[in-house]
């Protein structure tokens, strides 16, 4: 695909904002003449569910990531939701999931019957801390899911390593680490399956979507058939054959998390241009990085050496202090503070995500107090996602530097 034809224009017509006065958006998905032509052709032909444009995007997605199988999803949450069901997790199980993260890394798991048991994280990765996991094995324990958090790879030598010894499965929430790569390959491929979003807040979206990586031909076509209600054979498939009007057998308790054709062309477009949006967001960092270095009260991320970060976000910590249990309510309304200001220069900001273990849902269903996970506290209280995305103009990034020098503390 041509760089110069195809990355042009991406869509320009501001459909949320108007309310905010914000002209610099967190985040805004690149989408160009490429998808609007794309996700005419299934309309067009009337092939609308899952079937040959999904296939051609799982291609591209297994070509990209280096992974045996993919699988194509409604979301990262159902994609997690599959694999958690086709290892078979089941009432009384314990999967260990991190403090910090989306409430659905740990929802999937209280869905199958089993208990989320977090444990926490670090603050200067917001990752999962692998001191922390080893604490949280119990006889009950199952598996574990690792999240790559805003792009940056979680330590899967050492997870993986505290999983063998214990006899765990390891499923990566890989939903924000599209492009993020660790010496031993893309993030997603170094467990037994990888899952990932196409949410528009992800580097490449489907409006909703995600996907299932795996290098385990077992385990993909499970995941296909749970997918797919638990059928033997998909709608396209039998379509396509003699004796169509044979209906599938159903082989297992499934579920309908199929994705449309529609999102599949819009993928496959996307993924023709994830070289360049990983190039755009990764060169948008390196200038975060350096116009933010001098102030002290911020800390940018950082990337160990090895790593490729996908940088599906820019999260810094507002650390004017060294952050503690002790301070953290205050930092917290000064971060806000912050974030308000920016606001009404027009810039948008983020927490990085949110803490599971403080909302209400998992506070009342396990006691948890303000304090239990005080690395996931001050990571919801004291974390400053910056606007971050293929299509933000130069000038946006320099107002985003010059505002946090003006603004900050
Ligand atoms: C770490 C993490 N896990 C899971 C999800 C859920 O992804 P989806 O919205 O595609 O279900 C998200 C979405 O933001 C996420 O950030």
């Amino acid at each position: 695909m041509a760089r110069g034809a195809s990355h042009g224009r991406g869509s320009r017509r501001s459909y949320v904002l108007s309310a905010t006065g914000v002209t610099i958006p967190i985040s805004r998905p690149f989408l160009g003449e490429e998808e609007l032509a794309a996700v005419q052709e299934p309309l067009r032909d009337g092939w609308v569910v899952q079937g040959p444009r999904v296939a051609e995007f799982e291609a591209k997605f297994s070509e990209f990531t280096g992974a045996a199988h993919s699988i194509a999803v409604t979301s990262c949450t159902t994609a997690l939701q599959i694999a958690v069901a086709a290892l078979g997790t089941r009432p009384g199980d314990e999967v260990i999931v991190p403090s910090f993260t989306w409430v659905s890394t740990a929802n999937v798991v209280e869905l199958m019957g089993a208990r989320a048991v977090f444990c926490d994280v670090e603050l200067d990765s917001f990752n999962l801390d692998v001191s922390a996991l080893e604490a949280a094995v119990t006889e009950a324990t199952v598996g574990v899911i690792p999240v790559h958090l805003f792009g940056l790879p979680a330590d899967m030598t050492a997870v993986n390593e505290v999983a063998t010894r214990h006899g765990l499965w390891v499923v990566e929430d890989a939903a924000c680490a599209f492009g993020t790569k660790t010496p031993e390959g893309h993030a997603g491929t170094l467990s037994k399956a990888g899952c990932f979003s196409f949410h528009p807040r992800k580097s490449i979206t489907t409006g909703e979507g995600g996907m299932i990586t795996t290098d385990d031909g077992e385990f993909a076509a499970l995941a296909r058939s749970l997918r797919d209600h638990g059928a033997s054979i998909s709608d396209h498939a039998r379509h396509n054959q003699k004796g169509s009007f044979k209906l599938a057998d159903y082989e297992h308790l499934g579920f309908n998390y199929r994705m449309t054709d529609i999102q599949g062309a819009l993928g496959s477009v996307q993924m023709d241009r994830a070289g360049w949006i990983l190039s755009e967001r990764t060169r948008q960092a390196e200038f975060y990085d350096q116009a933010l270095a001098d102030l002290e009260w911020l800390r940018t991320p950082k990337v160990p050496a090895g790593v490729t970060h996908g940088w599906q976000a820019y999260v810094c910590l507002y650390a004017p202090q060294e952050p503690s249990l002790a301070n953290v309510e205050r930092l917290g309304e000064a971060r806000n503070a912050l974030m308000a200001a920016l606001e009404e220069a027009g810039i948008a900001t983020r927490p990085g995500t949110h803490a599971p273990v403080l909302t209400k849902l998992y506070r009342e269903r396990n006691g948890f107090g303000l304090d239990d996970f005080p690395q996931a506290r001050m990571a919801e209280a004291l974390s400053l996602a910056l606007p971050l995305y293929a299509g933000l103009p130069d000038e946006a990034l320099t107002r985003v530097a010059e505002a946090l020098h003006r603004l900050g503390p």
